[in-house]
């Protein structure tokens, strides 16, 4: 069937017993106008020649066009186009339509259906978790080197990571630093320059800004890079403490980092200068260490970004909340089956994605 107009159809939803068009036609001043037409009943479709005339009583003719697609859109409001079915979607029009999608999530029984016509793939478990962070009261995020990897620095366990090439032993531990104090210096030396001119990266900035918009209260990290910090967060707890500082490891006295890389000993006592990260052999930092702990057992939901949770006591902490627990990584981890929602991928790929989703709905 065609309509005696110059229009042209750029959507058709169907519903029960019928479908409705959003179609446009050009304007005068060269862009398009666009309108609504119904076909209240498929009955239309089966008319015979011969009662053709019956067709105007089913099918509306476009009467009321409106200069722009958001409006057009509109127009379908009283269609309930979110429950309808898209049987078909211009393809200029697809992506401008899944922002509506997107917009409106809430009121769609089905997303794939709509993610197809409009030729768009997403992946329901970040809406899901965009819905638990949306929804959550008070959101505690535990990081690991994971989240750091897109900013330039190896984590540990994956291949290329620190202890795939050095045992943790022989230098992240206070033994190392008291009997192999030339190890101990290189490796931390080592560590502390791998960081020069490396930022944060958007997983980092994505944090930050939903700290500030309060969907998270507080980052619980294991990283001592501080990248959290430079990308803006606020509440952050080095749960391994920093590496960006360091201290006399006799007296305890703050000294600077340059001093510690030019091996120079304490001003004070002349001890050896050491980094202020947490080392094996050693208790966290205490009030790092209890701030997550209590934020995280009033916490309605955890997410855990790039740790695969294999050191103790940090590990500890996702099973501490009395809500939801979520984790992102990139490989499967021991931990995996504790969570209520784990998400396979990298930070920096899905973090932005959920974002979307999360910015949509606010
Ligand atoms: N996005 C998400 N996850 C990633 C990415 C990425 N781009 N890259 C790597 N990962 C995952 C890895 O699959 C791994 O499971 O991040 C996890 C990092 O795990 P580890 O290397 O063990 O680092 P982490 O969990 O932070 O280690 C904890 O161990 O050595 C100590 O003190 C050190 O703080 C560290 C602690």
């Amino acid at each position: 069937m065609h309509m005696a107009t110059n229009s042209e159809t750029i959507i058709t939803l169907g519903f029960e017993g019928g479908s409705v068009d959003l179609r446009r036609k050009p304007s005068t001043d060269g862009t398009w106008e666009y309108a609504v037409s119904r076909n209240e009943s498929a009955m239309a479709d089966l008319l015979s020649e011969e009662d053709e005339d019956l067709i105007p009583m089913l099918v509306s003719e476009p009467k009321h066009w409106v200069p722009s697609f958001d409006e057009g859109m509109r127009l379908l409001e009283p269609y309930h186009w979110q429950r309808c079915t898209p049987y078909q979607i211009h393809p200029e029009y697809r992506n401008h339509v899944w922002d509506h999608v997107v917009a409106d999530r809430h009121s769609f029984r089905s997303m794939d259906r709509w993610a197809r016509a409009c030729g768009v793939s997403y992946r329901p478990d970040l809406v899901t978790l965009a819905d638990w962070i949306l929804a959550s009261r008070s959101t505690v995020v535990l990081t690991g080197a994971g989240i750091s990897v897109a900013s330039g620095l190896p984590d540990f366990r994956s291949p290329g990571g620190w202890w795939r090439n050095i045992d943790p032993t022989t230098v992240a531990t206070v033994v190392a630093l008291h009997q192999d104090y030339d190890t101990f210096h290189a490796f931390y030396s080592h560590r502390i320059r791998a960081l020069e001119g490396l930022i944060p990266n958007p997983s980092h900035e994505i944090l930050a800004k939903w700290e500030g918009q309060g969907l998270i209260s507080a980052i619980a990290t294991q990283n001592v890079d501080g990248f959290h910090q430079m990308a803006g967060a606020t509440t952050v707890y080095e749960l391994h403490g920093s590496i960006k500082s360091v201290r006399c490891s006799s007296c305890n006295q703050p000294a600077t980092v340059e001093a510690f890389l030019s091996k120079t000993p304490c001003a004070h006592c002349a001890g050896d200068l050491r980094p202020n990260v947490t080392l094996f052999d050693e208790s966290l930092p205490q009030d790092a260490w209890e701030n997550a702990m209590k934020a995280i057992s009033v916490s309605e939901l955890v997410l855990v970004i790039g740790s695969s949770l294999n050191v103790y006591p940090a590990n500890r902490l996702p099973r501490m909340t009395n809500g939801l627990s979520a984790a992102i990584n990139l490989e499967e981890t021991a931990m995996d089956s504790g969570f209520n929602l784990v998400i396979h991928g990298k930070a920096e790929d899905v973090l932005p994605e959920i974002d979307q989703w999360v910015q949509s709905s606010r």
